[in-house]
């Protein structure tokens, strides 16, 4: 595809270079000032980057949220297509989040029926006593990994309790959703990561299809057994749906959370004041997680394809091109967060958009801000005096997350 011409084509960003992945929010800042509609013709995509832009563009039809069906089309229906590869992107096509409307309500509306927020609710004790366990695991006074040890393995066990998932399947559940990651993220520094995740992939539908066959034959609480249950009308959800469903909620509800949990961990760690207001609980944490979501939440911008030519900030966009709407930037759009830079933990939030907006806003949002409001003050109170443990810290290059590889970390001890 062509690039269009314009202006902006002059400008040259890197938004995977090392100054973007390191501060998105202070390298996207004059670019949103000065292009907030931008051609990055080095990635060939839109960046749509003022809190204006990304709020109207997630509530356009014409930005669409389909790429699914049309990589099948382009590049996996000749005859020499591996089936493993078919397989998993057929998967992924039955994403909620990859569908427009009118299927993309279907399933919502079906998918809603059983992930509901009693559902949610339901998980607090299970979240407290997960994050509980992990904590014995870990001496506060060594050098440790809060990710591995923390972030990374609560969100995972949380939805794999929440679904059904046996206890002794979890750590192989919690692997499969990097398998997942590895196909749907534009990683810079895996190009072969197709293969390498569709023998796991498949695997991980086999796992489902198991577990979805006994719960239809001995439901349970879980969300597996209500989805199978789930009905509007005569519809419900076909096995291929429902399987698809469970890896969109493992995938879409883990590294997202780990991310949350540990970036707002590094932001209290870089802001002692805020860390001492939370800790004497001077600011409700419920306000607070959405502060920390707003400033420095897991995700920089979500996907789009242009479905019909569009024209946004006085540029022309054409069918077929992908558009980020970079949510990191809107965000600290200083047209609607005062000083946006900086962490407030009792600001005003109601605007952010980590969570998208229109028809795909997120769907486990109260499951995050649960985890995140229960886990952190647990953390928080364990863990006096935590402080980085000096070591370099390394953002994933990739663009859609904001993630850390590691955050080491050390504290006091128990007080
Ligand atoms: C802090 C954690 C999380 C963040 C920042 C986050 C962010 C997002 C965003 C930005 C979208 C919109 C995607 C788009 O418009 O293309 C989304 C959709 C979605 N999220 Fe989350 N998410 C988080 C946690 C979770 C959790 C815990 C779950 C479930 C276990 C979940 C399940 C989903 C699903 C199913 C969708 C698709 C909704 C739809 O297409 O209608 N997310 N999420």
């Amino acid at each position: 595809m062509t690039a269009p011409a314009t202006g902006s084509d002059l400008i040259d960003v890197n938004i995977l270079g090392p100054e973007a992945l390191r501060d998105p929010y202070g390298y996207f800042a004059p670019i949103r000032a000065e292009h907030p509609v931008l051609w990055d013709a080095r990635y060939k995509t839109w960046l749509l980057t003022s809190h204006e832009m990304v709020t109207a563009a997630l509530r356009d039809q014409r930005f669409s949220s389909d790429r699914i069906v049309p990589f099948i089309r382009a590049k996996l229906s000749g005859p020499d297509t591996d089936p493993l590869i078919y397989q998993a992107f057929d998967l992924l096509r039955n994403w909620m989040v990859f569908q427009d409307e009118p299927g993309h309500r279907r399933m919502r509306t079906l998918v809603v029926k059983a992930f509901t927020l009693r559902a949610v609710t339901r998980m607090e004790e299970e979240v407290r006593s997960i994050s509980h366990d992990l904590l014995r695991e870990i001496d506060p006074a060594s050098e440790f990994d809060l990710i591995e040890k923390f972030a990374y393995p609560l969100p995972a066990m949380v939805i794999a309790r929440m679904l059904g998932v046996p206890e002794r399947d979890q750590d192989r559940f919690r692997a499969w959703s990097d398998d997942i990651g590895a196909l749907v993220s534009g990683g810079l520094d895996d190009p072969g990561r197709y293969h390498r995740s569709a023998a796991a992939i498949a695997e991980m539908i086999e796992f489902f299809r198991d577990l979805m066959r006994h719960y239809a034959a001995h439901p349970a609480e879980n969300l597996i057994s209500d989805l199978i249950a789930a009905r509007e009308a005569d519809d419900s959800l076909s096995e291929a749906e429902a399987i698809a469903t469970c890896t969109l909620l493992l995938f879409g509800g883990h590294e997202t959370t780990a991310n949350l949990i540990a970036n707002s961990m590094l932001g209290l760690i870089r802001h002692p004041d805020q860390l001492a207001a939370l800790r004497a609980g001077t600011v409700p944490i419920k306000g607070a997680v959405e502060e920390f979501l707003r400033y420095d939440g897991p995700g920089k911008a979500v996907v789009r394809v242009l479905a019909e030519d569009a024209e946004y900030g006085g540029q022309r966009m054409r069918k077929g091109q992908r558009v980020f709407l970079v949510l990191a930037s809107a965000n600290h759009d200083p047209s609607v967060f005062d000083r946006p830079d900086v962490l407030r933990l009792d600001r005003d939030t109601k605007a952010h958009m980590a969570f998208g907006g229109g028809g795909h806003f997120c769907l486990g949002a109260a499951l995050a801000r649960l985890e995140a409001a229960v886990a952190l003050p647990i953390l928080v109170d364990a863990l006096p005096g935590i402080r980085l443990a000096g070591r370099e810290l390394r953002w994933q290059p990739v663009f859609l997350t904001r993630g850390l590889r590691e955050l080491w970390v050390t504290a006091d001890g128990p007080r």
